[in-house]
């Protein structure tokens, strides 16, 4: 059992003093009913909110953003704003991107504050499939896809890629699936072939797909199941 005004700076990154401030002005809710009482014992089984949003105590957190392009993969840049500035959560300064895009690609970005969970899904040894709508400058050949499915060699690397899968849309769109993931591996594997990359656009990340609804710049939290499925022994 916590007080009040202890659960809320443990769970924000508000100070006691300022939790009890919210109190005071009445910007938080027990199970729906205006707090009083910033000494108020509270058991964890509560949902407590401040201004209207829930918050909750150290449960890691996880979600989907649909990057829109502009947007850096990172949790602080200088001149552009970032993925995690359009995840408006408490304790935003925890969260950790799992798997950078490219600026201009749009697409599935997970943010986490679970390292463990992030490791798991960006660790080269574990080889999660990566799905990307890809527009290419000129029409994509048999010879092409032939060399994509046998892996196409980038310059400066020590092995060549991991053989792609490739979904034909239409002779300038393609649906790409990688299991590795190096810098800018798809734009590399595409100059390559003589080819180049227009736009980029990732649709899934193991078995994880970008929720339809989500507009550009708009994120959701992970379902359990979405999040279990990175930490479940793959087949
Ligand atoms: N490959 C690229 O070239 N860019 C991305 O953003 C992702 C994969």
């Amino acid at each position: 059992m916590l007080r009040l005004d202890k659960y809320i700076s443990n769970a924000t990154d508000l100070s006691r003093v300022e939790a009890k401030r919210y109190v005071k002005y009445g910007e938080v809710t027990i199970d729906g009913e205006k707090a009083t009482n910033a000494a108020q014992k509270i058991t964890g089984d509560e949902t407590i909110c401040i201004d209207g949003s829930a918050i909750s105590l150290a449960k890691n957190r996880y979600f989907m953003l649909n990057k829109p392009a502009g947007v850096v993969s990172a949790t602080k840049d200088q001149n552009n704003s970032t993925a995690v500035d359009l995840i408006f959560e408490h304790r935003s300064d925890e969260l950790q991107i799992a798997g950078r895009l490219d600026i201009e690609t749009t697409g599935l970005v997970l943010v986490t504050d679970d390292g463990q969970w992030n490791h798991r899904l960006t660790s080269p040894r574990n080889d999660f499939q990566k799905i990307y709508e890809v527009t290419l400058g000129v029409a994509i050949t048999a010879a092409d896809r032939e060399k994509l499915a046998n892996g196409v060699w980038l310059e400066d690397e020590k092995h060549p890629s991991l053989p792609a899968t490739l979904d034909v849309l239409d002779e300038r769109r393609v649906l790409l699936s990688i299991a590795d993931g190096k810098y800018q591996q798809i734009k590399r594997m595409f100059a390559e072939l003589g080819n180049h990359v227009e736009s980029l656009h990732r649709t899934q990340v193991g078995d994880i797909v970008l929720d339809e609804d989500l507009e550009p710049g708009d994120y959701r939290a992970l379902t359990e199941t979405e999040v279990a499925s990175v930490m479940a022994p793959k087949s």
